[in-house]
């Protein structure tokens, strides 16, 4: 945490290079849209009252994440260029006084650790700013770290206005500054737009600092991936890859088993216990929480889930906003969705599908089945192909199946419908009507027998 300083982030611009109607910083890399990245990692630097998105294309769906993760944002009503975006906020900004440090919200893979680096850069320095830098094999698009003789940083040169020579070098700004408050609110109004973007380039600031007689600093880091700035969706692919590779070295250095991590995807938020085995192409996302030592299968997909200890999720099932209790078995090729939830050890087996379903500790679905807005007992065992109907096509209804029932393969269960416990359902009956408990119940025309039949035919 740095206690004295402000943190601004530009997310004003569309992004015309991501060639998409949505804002740029609204597209996802590590299950996050860019922006909320860039807030996540200055919340490691600075308290949300003191970080600050400026906002503009699609402002409100930008403020809506913004304000989501406790920020507060700047309106830039026209894109007049990265300086105008920080203008636009000095009247919230300059009276924080103090250090601002300011960041571009498409750069999303640096680490919270860097952005203090600077800051103790810049103090060490006594610098009016600092910037970040590191050298890239291909510089192109980014602006060009200028030094003079004695190796200190002169200017920032934007890539359309670089000379030749500029543009041979390959040390970039990486758009992320440390300034101190003062001088920069001092000397803001100094930028023009006589480039040929005709743009505000908060990069101009440097070389009007330097001007009015301060020093400039850098902070060149070696590893260039911390930097890549996204521009186009190609950028968009890299930056997830990187993100993902992070998140899944974290969790394997936790005690997580990943087999082939490069098929894994894990989101940011997700939390995972140690021992818990995470099968090839697995996708584990949102705010998904996974116990101690679960087994997930290959290619399970799992959003936005809670799942106990000792959970086996076997492969090609998909989990979704559900709930999986301590030793419960599902899949493979299951499907639980909104708000299914599995007690203490029940199993559930291939090709079952449970929407709004509660299926009660130690209770077994394993084959065929359809199991929505029920509530069912302990110990239940649902036979294959059972059916709820649950939809009389205008409204949904409840089935309640008590602890101990038998529902014999091949049920339909017309709900509203009560099972009471320990009742025993014939297999391929039709319940309309309620169960008692321990009743067998027989709902299907009897068998009749012809003899000698096929002769006569
Ligand atoms: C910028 C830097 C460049 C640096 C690169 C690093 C400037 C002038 N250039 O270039 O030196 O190498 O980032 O990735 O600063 N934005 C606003 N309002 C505006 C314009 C932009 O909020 O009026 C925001 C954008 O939403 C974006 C960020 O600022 O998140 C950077 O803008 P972008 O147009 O991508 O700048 P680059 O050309 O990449
Ligand atoms: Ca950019």
């Amino acid at each position: 945490m740095l206690n004295d300083a402000a943190v601004v982030i530009l997310a004003a611009g569309q992004g015309t290079r991501m060639k998409s109607r949505m804002a740029k910083v609204l597209h996802r890399a590590g299950g996050k849209p860019l922006v909320r990245q860039a807030i996540d990692t200055a919340l490691e630097i600075a308290p949300p009252e003191r970080i600050f998105v400026v906002v503009g294309y699609q402002a409100d769906a930008v403020r809506a994440e913004v304000e989501a993760a406790g920020a507060g944002a700047i309106h830039q009503k026209e894109q007049l260029g990265t300086g105008h975006a920080v203008m636009c906020g000095e009247d919230r900004l300059a009276k924080l006084g103090g250090r601002l440090v300011v960041f571009v919200g498409d750069c999303p893979l640096i680490r919270a650790a860097t952005l203090e680096g600077l800051a103790e850069t810049q103090r060490a320095t006594g610098a009016a700013a600092t910037v970040i830098t590191t050298e890239v094999e291909d510089p192109t698009g980014y602006g060009r770290i200028i030094r003079g003789p004695d190796g200190g940083v002169l200017e920032i040169v934007e890539h359309k206005a670089c000379t030749p020579a500029q543009l041979a070098v390959r040390e970039i700004n990486s758009g992320i500054l440390c300034f101190e408050a003062a001088p920069l609110w001092k000397h803001i109004h100094e930028l023009r737009t006589d480039n040929p973007a005709r743009e505000y380039y908060l990069t101009d600031m440097v070389s009007i600092l330097i001007r009015a007689g301060m020093r400039v600093t850098a902070l060149k880091i070696a590893d260039p991936n911390e930097l890549l700035g996204i521009n186009n969706r190609v950028e968009l692919a890299q930056a997830d890859r990187i993100l993902r590779e992070r998140k899944i070295r974290e969790l394997m250095l936790e005690g997580v088993t990943i087999e082939k991590p490069e098929t894994v995807t894990v989101d940011a938020n997700v939390k995972i216990g140690m021992d818990t085995i995470i099968g090839p192409f697995a996708q584990i996302t949102g705010d998904t929480v996974i116990g101690e030592r679960c087994r997930i299968g290959a290619s399970a997909i799992i959003d936005h889930s809670v799942i106990g200890d000792n959970v086996e999720v076997f492969p090609f099932t998909m989990v979704s906003a559900s709930t999986l209790d301590t030793g419960s078995h599902v899949g493979p090729y299951a499907r639980l969705r909104m708000g299914a939830h599995l007690g203490e050890s029940a199993h559930v087996g291939n090709f079952v599908e449970l929407k709004k379903t509660h299926l009660g500790a130690g209770s077994k679905s394993m084959h065929l089945a359809y199991l929505g807005d029920s509530t069912i007992g302990a110990k239940t065992n649902i036979g294959a192909g059972t059916i709820t109907c649950n939809y009389d096509g205008a409204k949904k209804h409840q089935t309640i199946i008590g602890k101990e029932v038998f529902v014999g393969s091949n049920s339909t269960l017309v709900a509203p419908i009560e099972i009471d416990e320990g009742a025993y359902i014939a297999a391929g009956s039709v319940i309309t009507d309620r169960v008692p408990a321990k009743t067998l119940a027989l709902g299907r025309a009897r068998q009749v027998n012809k003899e000698g039949w096929k002769k006569r035919s």
